[in-house]
């Protein structure tokens, strides 16, 4: 049987090759059109191989903890070739039943070799160790050297920060869930980097995880996200002109209650280019229902050294070019869901905090749709973003270990919405659709194939989202649409670059830390100013807001 899976398949595997633009919270695939299965992990730039390497926890349907570390090599942190697993899930505190999570590798001048660390547990979290191996390659194999508590102490999410002035390395991790721990530590390795010397700061009793540090001229910011599990929530920063501190009071890196574009916080990255330093967030995308199946969430950091200030600044899709160091983000057409006609159930509603007021719900199975017309394709594979809303579980607000409703129900976490391209069934996409916070819309994309010309239509219902025998076919409600240009071809990549920055980024292009193009055309449409009955106001695309605020 030929069913719309092996349709999928084709269809991602001429995405594969295609890929050349980030979008966060995509299908990101390597070369051989495979899922890049790196989560949770770290970017090392590797000057020998004069790649960027990706490693991080390898995630099956089958095996969602404990499948190994896996390693990925680019050349400009889009294109990603497959290594294998660096760490196979044999050893000693690596086997399938134990837990070993948010890798990061280093190379160490000292033993020639590269460097592996990680959170090393037994399947209770109750070990709560430092794993250690090496290789002389970075791909590996990492032969396991040991599993270790930190002098002494717990170690639960682990992270490493590498000071590009001092060139010494930090481990940084939390401290687990008991009353005596829940703090976060600042360690300095030994200049090997096998073994840790001394703590340089401990945040006190936080309760924090997923930490990272991003380092500037001036400052360091430390970020991390408090504990919901693989629920997201809102990501801290806090700012120091040194390790040791003192390191200012936390504050919110994205806007209130999009539970940081619905991510969280596991490594950052400097791009020193030849115009631009970039400083990315790279943070995990977690899908409580399918963790196997958990995105990449890499966006710009706008960090303000005046003001001691960092915050995401989110594209839906942008071209990132690694040697100047310019994010350019692209430009996309977009279709509002107050012209789309409906079917069934499925009505516009009135929502203040959305685009013309309004918003499509009721969207529901195969009898309850929102259909868009007159979108206008190119004949190839493009993205686009769906603008959605979905309050079922913790629409009420951000409480770690709340329950999803307060009569027992079960955690419902995402809706499955059904794409269709012209009506063709064999086109059918899954668009999970994370859950949502009240009044908050966000955006996630797939890559579709439009036809050439302006007769094209979308087409969206819902799809079995089966929790815990909770059947639903319950899609998410649809904001807006928007459709991006075909992703240049590979061999033109480099060239587009250049021609990226000219189309997008003329004269206005300004870089302070992050270079970003003034985009005309995007501006705010929503009315709403002050958007004081919205808690934070965010209601629309980041940029929006940005602009508003005369960032
Ligand atoms: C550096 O670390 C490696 C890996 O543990 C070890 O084999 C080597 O002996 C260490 N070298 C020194 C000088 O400490
Ligand atoms: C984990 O907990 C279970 C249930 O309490 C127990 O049977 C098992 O031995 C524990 N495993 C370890 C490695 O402590
Ligand atoms: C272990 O961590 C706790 C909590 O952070 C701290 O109070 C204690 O001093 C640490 N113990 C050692 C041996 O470092
Ligand atoms: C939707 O349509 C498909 C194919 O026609 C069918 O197999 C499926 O049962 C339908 N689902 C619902 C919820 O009606
Ligand atoms: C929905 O999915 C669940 C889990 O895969 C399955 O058990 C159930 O039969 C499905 N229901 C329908 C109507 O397809
Ligand atoms: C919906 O909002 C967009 C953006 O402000 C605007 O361009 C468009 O005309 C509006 N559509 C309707 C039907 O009001």
């Amino acid at each position: 049987m030929f069913g719309y899976r092996e349709l999928l398949c084709s269809l991602l595997l001429a995405a594969g090759a295609a890929s050349r633009w980030i979008v966060p919270g995509g299908r990101w695939l390597d070369t051989d059109g495979n899922r890049v299965n790196a989560h949770a992990g770290n970017v090392y730039y590797d000057e020998p191989s004069g790649k960027y390497w990706l490693y991080g926890e390898y995630k099956t349907e089958d095996t969602p903890e404990g499948g190994g570390i896996s390693a990925y090599s680019s050349p400009d942190l889009v294109t990603w070739q497959f290594h294998g697993l660096a760490l196979d899930p044999e050893e000693q505190m690596v086997s399938p039943s134990e837990v070993v999570q948010r890798p990061k590798v280093t190379y160490s001048d000292i033993s020639g070799l590269y460097h592996m660390w990680w959170h090393a547990d037994n399947e209770n979290y109750t070990a709560l160790l430092q794993g250690f191996a090496t290789s002389p390659e970075p791909e590996g194999p990492y032969s396991f050297v040991s599993a270790t508590a930190p002098l002494g102490n717990w170690s639960q999410d682990f992270g490493m920060f590498t000071d590009y002035k001092s060139g010494e390395t930090y481990a940084l991790y939390s401290n687990g869930d008991t009353v005596e721990g829940r703090d976060n530590y600042i360690t300095r390795y030994n200049a090997n980097v096998s073994e840790l010397e001394e703590v340089v700061y401990r945040f006190p009793k936080f309760d924090l995880e997923a930490p990272t540090i991003i380092q500037t001229e001036k400052s360091y910011y430390c970020m991390m996200s408090h504990k919901t599990g693989y629920r997201p929530n809102n990501v801290v920063a806090f700012r120091a002109d040194s390790l040791e501190g003192p390191w200012s009071q936390p504050w919110i890196i994205a806007p209130l209650n999009t539970r940081t574009y619905n991510s969280q916080s596991g490594y950052s990255l400097r791009i020193v280019g030849s115009k631009a330093t970039t400083y990315l967030y790279m943070g995990d995308q977690w899908d409580l229902s399918s963790i196997w199946d958990a995105r990449y969430l890499w966006v710009p950091m706008n960090i303000d050294d005046d003001e001691g200030d960092l915050s995401l600044e989110w594209h839906d899709v942008y071209d990132l070019n690694v040697e100047t160091g310019v994010v350019t983000p692209i430009q996309g057409q977009t279709y509002y869901s107050v012209d789309a006609e409906v079917s069934g159930d499925a009505y516009h509603q009135e929502a203040n905090f959305a685009t013309n007021n309004s918003i499509v719900t009721g969207i529901y199975g195969n009898e309850s749709k929102v259909t868009f017309t007159g979108i206008e394709g190119s004949g190839g594979l493009q993205w686009v973003s769906f603008y959605y809303q979905n309050t079922d579980d913790m629409g009420f607000g951000d409480q770690p270990q709340g329950s999803p409703d307060r009569i027992g129900g079960t955690w419902k976490i995402r809706r499955i919405g059904s794409v269709i391209v012209n009506d063709d069934p064999s086109t059918l996409e899954t668009l999970y659709a994370r859950d949502t916070h009240k009044g908050i819309i966000l955006s996630t994309p797939l890559q579709l194939k439009l036809e050439q010309g302006s007769h094209n239509t979308i087409t969206i219902g819902g799809l079995n989202n089966s929790v815990e025998g909770n059947i639903d076919f319950q899609g998410p409600d649809i904001d807006r649409l928007i459709v991006y240009p075909p992703e240049p071809a590979a061999g033109e990549a480099r060239k587009h670059h250049g021609q990226m920055e000219e189309m997008y980024c003329p004269a206005n292009c300004r870089s302070h830390g992050l270079a970003i193009c003034d985009i005309p055309g995007l501006q705010k449409f929503h009315q709403g100013g002050g958007n004081s009955h919205m808690g934070g106001g965010w209601n629309s695309a980041p940029w929006e807001q940005k602009r508003e605020h005369g960032r």
